[in-house]
């Protein structure tokens, strides 16, 4: 049995597109080269983080489970399951809508990671949904806390509107990461040939965004 406690990460927001899939690849293949035993619970209907893992040869070796989105339970057991299976790290895939699986991501979730675009409508849902994770705080069973924090994602590279909702983020109070995932044809093609920017060029620009949210992430639950 593994010495390293397990820790579990819920890529979750109700806002489509916003880069959860993305994000959830990344910093499980992160773990998983990094000699972590990683899983991945994909429970969106579209199954995007299972087709990325099958579409090339790097990922076949991590675990992906499925689970129905409108079965919170499942999740929830799943996540017990694969606890005692010894998994290090666990990454939940949620849905771009409010589903069963989501909630049920994030009862058993150490950190919930909301990423947002620099848009203005990505900013009112993920402060929705940090709004709504302060709700589901108080119902948890269990004595781990649930870590939140934002993550600016697809930001244009020299564009003053990131650096703006940072700001607006940061005086409205709502947790944000420091790092952040640029918008990079890297991440955009990845899914194609089933692997992540960290393993086609762990030198790139990509790359390094994902380990310094890795290495951010891993300081949340220190
Ligand atoms: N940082 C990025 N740079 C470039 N393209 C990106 C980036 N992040 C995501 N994308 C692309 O944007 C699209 C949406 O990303 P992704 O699938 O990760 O979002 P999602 O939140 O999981 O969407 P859904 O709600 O549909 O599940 C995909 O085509 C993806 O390749
Ligand atoms: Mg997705």
């Amino acid at each position: 049995m593994s010495e390293i406690p397990s820790r579990v990460v819920a890529v979750a927001t109700v806002k489509g597109g916003s880069g959860k899939t993305t994000i959830a690849m990344c910093i499980a293949a992160h773990w998983l080269y990094s000699g972590l035993s990683t899983a991945v619970i994909d429970t969106d209907p579209q199954r995007s983080a299972r087709r990325w893992a099958f579409a090339g040869s790097e990922l076949e070796i991590m675990r992906i489970d499925v689970c129905d989105a409108h079965d919170g339970a499942a999740v929830m057991a799943r996540v017990e399951e694969l606890e005692r299976a010894g998994f290090e790290r666990i990454v939940i895939d949620t849905p771009g809508f409010r589903s069963p699986a989501l909630f049920g991501a994030l009862d058993r979730a150490d950190l919930a990671l909301v990423p947002v675009r620099p848009s203005p409508v990505d900013f009112e849902v993920a402060a929705d949904t940090v709004d709504l994770l302060g709700a589901v705080q108080l119902d948890r069973i269990g004595d781990r806390p649930l870590h939140v924090r934002m993550v600016l994602s697809q930001v244009s590279p020299r564009t003053v509107i990131a650096r703006h909702m940072r700001q607006e983020l940061k005086s409205a109070g709502y947790p944000l990461m420091d790092a952040e995932l640029s918008i990079r044809v890297a991440y955009a093609e990845a899914p194609f040939s089933g692997s992540v920017p960290g393993l086609i060029d762990p030198k790139g620009v990509a790359a390094r965004e994902v380990d310094a949210l890795v290495a951010e992430i891993d300081k949340v639950w220190a």
